[in-house]
């Protein structure tokens, strides 16, 4: 084969690889089209902020608008731990009043997704959001009741590089033992999840980080669609 062929054919491979790549885009986006679950699609977002209504909320109330744009299935709601009474993990005394509440919620019948939302503390999850995450160990003692829901991250920090993605990895970490379907902000940004800025407890001006939410709710509600349309 002459140098020129061997280019030829090379070239011949590739627009055949980027036609198929795009044959796949086209049948996935049509499979999401056609995925219309009659029933509702629930996604929780869980704020792990000890501020109630602050950045973290904020910053999940945008993921949550856009997964419930995603499709007319999409019900959501807002879920703050601030004020309740979610103890320090103790074996011996698991569970709350207020967690066996919020269990119960988060098992609900068309509960599909669940978006966790942390402030950033020292490169790490809040306190609150860990304590949240150990008493989910009921849910493994319950033949792990959070299995195969969507779960996506959210992190709000106070600098720019705060740590977002180390407590967005450590929650991810926490939420794959319960067995449930990790995903992170979708396409255009696509990395491991939504990381927001916060200046003087506003976020409305950290554009990038409000694209990332956005996309990371799009991205859940987009997968929980798929798997209720694919449970019938
Ligand atoms: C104890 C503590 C530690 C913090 N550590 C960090 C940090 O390591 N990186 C960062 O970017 N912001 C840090 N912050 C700032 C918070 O992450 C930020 O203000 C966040 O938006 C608070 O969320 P909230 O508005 O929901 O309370 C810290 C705040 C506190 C109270």
């Amino acid at each position: 084969m002459t140098a020129d062929m061997t280019r030829r054919a090379l070239l011949g491979a590739a627009g055949a690889a980027a036609a198929s790549g795009m044959a796949a885009e086209t049948a996935r986006a049509g499979e999401t089209a056609g995925a219309a679950p009659t029933k509702p699609v629930r996604i929780l977002g869980i704020s792990a902020s000890p501020r109630k209504g602050k950045t973290t909320a904020a910053a999940l109330k945008v993921a949550l608008d856009a997964a419930q744009a995603a499709g007319p299935a999409v019900e959501v709601e807002l879920v703050e731990l601030a004020g309740m009474n979610i103890p320090v993990f103790d074996p011996a005394a698991p569970g709350s009043a207020d967690f066996d509440k919020l269990a119960a919620k988060l098992t609900a019948p068309g509960v599909a997704g669940v978006i966790v939302g942390t402030p950033v503390y020292f490169s790490g999850m809040s306190s609150l959001c860990k304590a949240f995450l150990d008493q989910c160990m009921a849910f493994r003692k319950n033949n792990f009741a959070l299995r195969n829901k969507v779960a996506g991250v959210v992190a709000v920090g106070g600098v720019r590089n705060g740590g977002q993605e180390l407590a967005i990895e450590s929650v991810q970490a926490a939420l794959f033992c319960q067995e449930m379907v990790i995903v992170g902000d979708g396409r255009p940004t696509a990395h491991t999840g939504a990381t927001l800025l916060n200046t003087g407890d506003d976020i409305s001006a950290d554009e990038f980080g409000l694209s990332t939410a956005r996309n990371l709710g799009r991205r859940v509600a987009e997968v929980a669609l798929q798997m209720a349309a694919a449970a019938g």
